[in-house]
């Protein structure tokens, strides 16, 4: 028996698409499938000016083409000028801003050490109601790094909320029942986005039985009684969690390394898996408001007019294990599990 299930065109809330050879290699992965991204900054040199956000915005459009709308973010840095913020934001070059606090992770460090410096961008960008995308992780090296997500809602996220009540806020790839909790507390102005890998594997994965470099990213994997709490915050039906994959790409060599990149690249089979873990937990139905519905209610944003249609299958869903970019091989990110579900072929854009 074939079950299909049909669905809004779903978008992705927080995804890496690189630069030159890279860009070209993989954002087809994600355009295949997806209609916008809120696409990160965090370029080398990062993305930090209303001008260069439109540049960038050329140059994934020119690999996508129309059929993908790339939402384009700037990375704040302290010397963020509020004023370029704000008139990005009303040319409508750009969506969000983007907050690494300085050394979190990938290229993150021209981001962000003291919050007083950036309190003018975070003021202006309430008033334009401009969502602010936290990677949520405190950088203090006496912090442990297991801890770090939990730390910074304490330390950084709830300050600065208070501060700044009217600053709609993002939770970028959340990873604990801390911010989980944290999120249900937030009675509006507060989301949060979760990665398809966190939903999959726990931190035995990446270090029982030999370290798997593919299976590292950041915010890094936590305890299994976390990714429980992710599973059960996206597959509730819960407006406020919504579907950012973070597919972080890097070349093999870059992650198979003495001192491996940060990234799980998840954009090839993203749809199959998560069907696959809703289908698991008996939440079908709440896939399209995870994947569809609740990003674009957050975003202020029509929800997509195009659909996709994901379809049950009798044998399990092949998929390529590397996609080779002109910027190396980039391994697909492998859930561990058959994938059941596929994604119908869409008609080409
Ligand atoms: C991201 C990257 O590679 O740019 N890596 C990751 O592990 N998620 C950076 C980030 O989003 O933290
Ligand atoms: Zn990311």
């Amino acid at each position: 028996m074939i079950q299909t299930l049909t669905l809004p065109r779903p978008d992705d809330w927080h995804l890496h698409l690189r630069d030159g050879a890279m860009l070209a290699g993989i954002a087809p992965e994600t355009a295949r499938h997806f209609a916008r991204a809120i696409i990160m900054p965090n370029l080398v040199p990062p993305v930090v000016t209303g001008a260069q956000a439109q540049d960038y915005r050329d140059r994934i459009r020119a690999v996508t083409g129309q059929g993908f709308t790339p939402l384009m973010t700037l990375y704040l840095t302290e010397t963020t000028d509020p004023a370029d913020v704000v008139a990005a934001h009303r040319a409508g070059i750009i969506t969000a801003v983007k907050l690494y606090p300085a050394g979190a992770t990938t290229n993150s460090a021209s981001g962000v050490r003291d919050f007083d410096r950036v309190r003018g961008v975070l003021d202006a960008m309430a008033e334009a109601g401009i969502p602010l995308c936290t990677h949520g992780e405190v950088t203090d090296p006496d912090v442990d790094i297991f801890d770090r997500e939990a730390v910074f809602i304490d330390r950084v996220l709830d300050p600065l909320r208070r501060a700044t009540p009217q600053l709609r806020v993002v939770m970028e790839h959340i990873t604990t029942a801390d911010a989980v909790a944290y999120v249900q507390s937030a009675p509006e102005g507060l989301g949060a986005t979760i990665t398809t890998h966190h939903l999959v594997i726990n931190r035995n994965h990446i270090l029982v039985g030999g370290i798997k470099p593919h299976y590292y990213c950041l915010p890094v994997a936590k305890r299994e009684t976390h990714r429980q709490a992710l599973v059960s915050a996206a597959t509730s039906g819960d407006a406020r969690f919504f579907l950012g994959t973070d597919s972080a790409p890097h070349s093999d060599d870059a992650k198979e390394s003495a001192c491996g990149c940060a990234g799980c690249f998840t954009a090839t089979n993203t749809m199959s898996i998560l069907a696959q873990i809703f289908d698991t937990a008996d939440a079908l139905d709440r896939l399209e408001g995870f994947v569809a519905r609740h990003g674009p209610g957050f975003y202020q944003l029509p929800v997509n007019s195009e659909s996709l249609t994901l379809e049950k299958t009798a044998d399990p869903v092949a998929y390529p294990a590397k996609i080779d970019t002109g910027a190396g091989p980039v391994t697909v990110f492998d859930p561990g599990f058959a994938l059941y579900w596929r994604v119908k072929d869409m008609p080409a854009s």
